[in-house]
């Protein structure tokens, strides 16, 4: 009985711990940015954009996560963008993945200030739309999520191309 008591105590006591390890981590990620210095003196354009992303390697679409995406688009983005080549306040995004890397548009997403004012192919944009793309308080996992959906969506444009082929 009392070997009971005390595993259950042991169970509560490592809840606790783990809960706060858990939340540190987090503390110091929403803190960490990426430091000036680190950025080269004569920047080369290498069409990974400016920001946390860089060398992101790509695995197959995941459809589930192209789904979640789709929501977090729906809520925050479509305001400004379809997923057709139509421009409304910002550009049509048909076929970004195609035309930009990975980071790039993980950086777009998650710091499009600073995008706009030093990345080359941004700022031309900034000059094209004339409306400044904001940050919306998207978190790297779901910036991740979003690139996912444009993927699939490009994906799936591609096919209705081949489609109307035939
Ligand atoms: C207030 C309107 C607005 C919102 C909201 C917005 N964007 Fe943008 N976006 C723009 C504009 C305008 C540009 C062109 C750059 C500029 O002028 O800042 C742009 C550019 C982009 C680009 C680059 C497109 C290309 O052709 O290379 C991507 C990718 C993008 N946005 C994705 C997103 C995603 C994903 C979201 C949702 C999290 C989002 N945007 C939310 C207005 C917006």
């Amino acid at each position: 009985m009392y070997k009971t008591k005390f595993s259950s105590l042991v169970v509560a006591a490592l809840f606790f711990i783990t809960g706060c390890g858990g939340s540190d981590n987090k503390t110091e990620a929403d803190n960490s940015e990426a430091p000036q210095s680190m950025i080269a003196d004569e920047p080369v354009d290498d069409g990974q954009g400016i920001g946390k992303f860089k060398d992101v390697t790509l695995a197959a679409i995941d459809e589930k996560l192209a789904k979640e995406g789709q929501v977090v688009f729906d809520a925050k983005c479509s305001a400004c963008h379809k997923t057709t080549a139509q421009k409304v306040v910002g550009p049509g995004l048909a076929g970004v993945t195609a035309k930009r890397k990975p980071a790039w548009i993980l950086n777009m997403i998650t710091n499009p200030v600073e995008m706009t004012q030093k990345d080359p192919a941004a700022k031309d944009l900034l000059a094209e739309h004339l409306t400044q793309m904001t940050f919306q308080d998207v978190s790297d996992e779901d910036a991740k999520k979003l690139l996912e959906y444009l993927r699939y969506n490009d994906q799936e444009g591609g096919e209705e191309k081949e489609e109307a082929k035939k």
